[in-house]
């Protein structure tokens, strides 16, 4: 069996690109296994996720930053997590956080970083008329959406693209490349 390295996933929101990591993760060679998932929403999908899969699911209330920080930082200290995947996270984590988890933590943005930092991508991708869009799988760093990119997928943006049109052909690539980036971090 190869020895797969204990990972914590951390989501705010529908956790599909959590699903898919998950899945990826059971095949044989996969570098990661998923043995935490945190959410920042009471509401995410991710207990049910988590349940189907028989994960450790943990709900830490982000109205006090250092005090959801600290949670987490105790939790995957103690089950010896060495590494993060944030999916669908809408939690700007803090330098401090980044600074005491020792190991790799990496994120997933649906826009072609450098562009389009931040919240509200799509709309601001359609106000704009761009012609392409897509995601970026990066590294995190104190500075938000910043890191150095692992994976990028292009997509065309129709004529006739909407919001969640747009959304929907995006989060079909994430999946693909999120994996993707995992395995080659630790090829
Ligand atoms: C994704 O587009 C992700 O990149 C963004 O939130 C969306 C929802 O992702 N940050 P998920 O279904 O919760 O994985």
């Amino acid at each position: 069996m190869v020895k797969k390295i204990k990972a914590c996933v951390f989501i705010s929101g529908s956790g599909s690109n959590l699903k898919s990591i998950i899945k990826n993760s059971r095949e044989y060679n996969f570098p990661i296994k998923i043995e935490l998932i945190i959410s920042s929403n009471i509401n995410a999908q991710g207990a049910k996720i988590a349940k189907k899969y028989s994960i450790p699911y943990k709900f830490y209330s982000p109205a006090n930053k250092s005090k959801f920080e600290r949670n987490c930082l105790c939790e995957i200290k103690r089950r010896k997590i060495k590494f993060i995947c944030l999916a669908g996270f809408m939690k700007v984590l803090s330098p401090h956080f980044i600074n005491s988890f020792h190991y790799k933590i990496i994120n997933i943005h649906p826009s072609l970083l450098p562009k389009y930092k931040g919240l509200n991508t799509h709309k601001r991708v359609l106000k704009n008329g761009e012609k392409y869009s897509g995601c970026t799988v990066h590294f995190v760093t104190s500075k938000l959406d910043s890191g150095k990119t692992i994976l990028q997928k292009k997509i065309i943006i129709d004529k006739k693209e909407t919001e969640n049109s747009l959304k929907t052909k995006i989060l079909k690539q994430e999946h693909n490349i999120y994996s993707k980036s995992i395995i080659s971090i630790f090829r």
